[in-house]
């Protein structure tokens, strides 16, 4: 029963990443939860408040748990379950960033087992796996939540600003300019006062955004310099537009959120280059819409089209990201994605990110102005999505399981006089294909009945207006009848269970305990009752 809540979780987010690191995904099993019950007992076999090592990592528990925040300035403690994959992916980061901030007398960085340390586990708060927190100077009642990166260098980086200064003392105008010029992007913040509320937040910015340098100035040398008389903070970058102020209000002072979403905004470039390399920097500034650029690189003539690509960008900075995706290099990975050949090049597409939905012009036109009012058009609510459709099998109406394509499912799906139940799935997720079997044999056992229909849609291939299929494998009920109505159905993946809930007219005689939805960014909830959610990063 419990592992029918095992599902591919689509990151909405990443999605059009997302063939690229589909195939590699992990999997994760149920079983891990029976493993949560027979690991209580063994917790009482630990007393002394000894402190001992696994890989580098501190082993913490509810009795040496006072004795390692005591005896440690900055600890950084995950909290994970046994039966999460996420952790298991991260344990081998933890402990390469655990060997180089304990070599620098930087940090020590440990772990709970908060399925074994319940009492940890509640004192915490811990609701997701895996959570990072940072004790400071033995202070058990304010640890700070992790809000990096979670890979090692990602770690290193975000412990290096938390232990020393964030940001570099500049005091004259010769050390600011050596500072900005030794860098590609460099911050500075030039405060009146140093000891002031709006330096103190600069720093806080600082602590965020790790992959950058930070400077900071007070000297009236140094403003004189950048021909500054007020608090301001300065981007510098070897790119672009070279130099961007970001004025403090007086009356408001600098808010650390806005600044630090403005700052990560303007950092990159105003048109991206897709790669392996910057793909953590595109989807990392979580900028709600992308507006793509399908190139073959190795054609001159296509390599022109950049120029008015790059004239339209300015105009959207923070709302739309501009992008270059190479068919002929990195970029051929994501093609599938947007059903596209690489002879399709080149092309444009709008994306949305909260939802994947996928925006074309009629006709391509690649000059800045047609892009600019195309991108435009599309903010302002004017162009319907282009929804993605393979082809329907030429027996798709007459196999047991009915195989539905985006312009067949409306009258399939909502044909009143049918029950219809339809998986949704991707053909790279195992959980989809561990039901297959199943879905078959439900299909063989109502292909004679009238009034129900079993059918399946490839939701990769395949995209509806209305329905957004976010984990696979989703499983929606349409009964007959007026209303265009659905039913999400979330309980076990077995025959038995299916013709039940069949049977029973769209629901089950005792409804299961729901699951607990789990957030969007590579974390997993641990639900209350007690089923394990298990994600696969697309
Ligand atoms: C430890 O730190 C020293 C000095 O910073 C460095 O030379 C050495 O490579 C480091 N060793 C490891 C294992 O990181
Ligand atoms: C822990 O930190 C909080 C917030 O900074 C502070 O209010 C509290 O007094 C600290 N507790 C101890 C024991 O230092
Ligand atoms: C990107 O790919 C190149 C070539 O395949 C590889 O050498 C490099 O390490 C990769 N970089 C990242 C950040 O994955
Ligand atoms: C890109 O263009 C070059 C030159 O015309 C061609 O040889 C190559 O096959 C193209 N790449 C793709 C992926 O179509
Ligand atoms: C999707 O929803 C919109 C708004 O409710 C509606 O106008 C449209 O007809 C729906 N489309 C389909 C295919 O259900
Ligand atoms: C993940 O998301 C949850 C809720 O959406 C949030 O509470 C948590 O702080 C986030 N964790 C990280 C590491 O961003």
């Amino acid at each position: 029963m419990r592992g029918s809540a095992v599902l591919c979780v689509l990151l909405l987010s990443l999605a059009w990443l997302g063939l690229a690191w589909g195939a590699e995904g992990e999997e994760e099993d149920g079983e891990g939860v029976v493993a949560e019950e027979e690991e209580e007992d063994g917790e009482d076999e630990v007393l002394s408040d000894e402190l001992e090592e696994e890989d580098g990592v501190l082993v913490l528990h509810e009795h040496n748990f006072a004795r390692a925040l005591h005896e440690h300035r900055l600890l950084l403690v995950e909290f994970y379950a046994p039966w999460c994959g996420h952790c298991r992916r991260l344990a081998p980061e933890f402990a390469r960033a655990a060997a180089v901030l304990k070599n620098g007398s930087v940090a020590v960085l440990g772990k709970v087992d908060a399925v074994a340390q319940a009492a940890l586990s509640a004192e915490f708060h811990i609701e997701a796996f895996p959570t990072l927190k940072l004790f400071r100077d033995g202070n058990r009642t304010h640890p700070v939540a992790y809000s990096g990166r979670m890979d090692a260098e990602g770690m290193v980086l975000w412990m290096q600003r938390r232990a020393g200064p964030s940001a570099t003392l500049l005091h004259n105008a010769d050390t600011a300019a050596a500072f900005v010029s030794a860098q590609d992007i460099a911050v500075v913040g030039f405060f009146k006062e140093l000891q002031g509320d709006a330096a103190r937040a600069f720093y806080e910015v600082a602590g965020e955004l790790v992959d950058v340098q930070f400077g900071v100035a007070e000297e009236d040398e140094v403003f004189e310099a950048y021909g500054l008389s007020a608090d301001t903070v300065c981007l510098f970058k070897k790119f672009d537009e070279g130099r961007v102020d970001f004025p403090v209000d007086p009356e408001r002072g600098l808010d650390v959120a806005k600044m630090t979403r403005l700052l990560r905004v303007h950092s990159l470039r105003l048109v991206m280059d897709f790669s392996n390399e910057t793909s953590n920097e595109i989807f990392g500034a979580k900028i709600p819409h992308h507006m793509l650029l399908f190139l073959n690189t190795s054609v001159a003539e296509q390599q022109e089209l950049r120029h008015e690509f790059r004239a339209a960008a300015g105009a959207f900075r923070g709302e739309v990201l501009f992008v270059v995706v190479d068919v002929d290099g990195y970029g051929a990975t994501v093609l599938p994605f947007f059903n596209l050949k690489p002879s399709d090049a080149p092309t444009l597409r709008f994306i949305k990110m909260e939802n994947n939905r996928k925006y074309r012009m009629e006709e391509d036109t690649f000059s800045a102005t047609a892009v600019r009012s195309f991108v435009q058009a599309v903010l302002d609510g004017k162009v319907k999505p282009h929804l993605l459709s393979a082809e329907p099998p030429e027996d798709w109406n007459t196999r047991p399981v009915k195989v539905l394509v985006g312009k067949t499912f409306e009258q399939v799906a909502f044909d009143e006089t049918k029950n219809v139940f339809v998986k949704f799935y991707a053909p790279w997720c195992t959980h989809c294909q561990e039901m297959a079997a199943a879905w078959e044999e439900l299909g063989e056992r109502y292909k004679d009945h009238e009034d129900i229909v079993i059918a399946e849609m490839d939701a990769t291939a395949n995209e509806l207006e209305n329905i957004t299929i976010s984990g696979y494998p989703t499983l929606h009920y349409f009964p007959a009848g007026p209303g265009r109505k659905m039913v999400e159905y979330r309980s076990a993946r077995d025959v038995e269970t299916f013709s039940k809930f069949l049977e029973n007219g769209g629901k089950l005689p005792e409804e299961p305990p729901t699951v607990s939805k789990t957030p969007e960014n590579g974390t997993e909830s641990p639900n209350p009752s007690g089923t394990a959610e298990a994600r696969e990063e697309l």
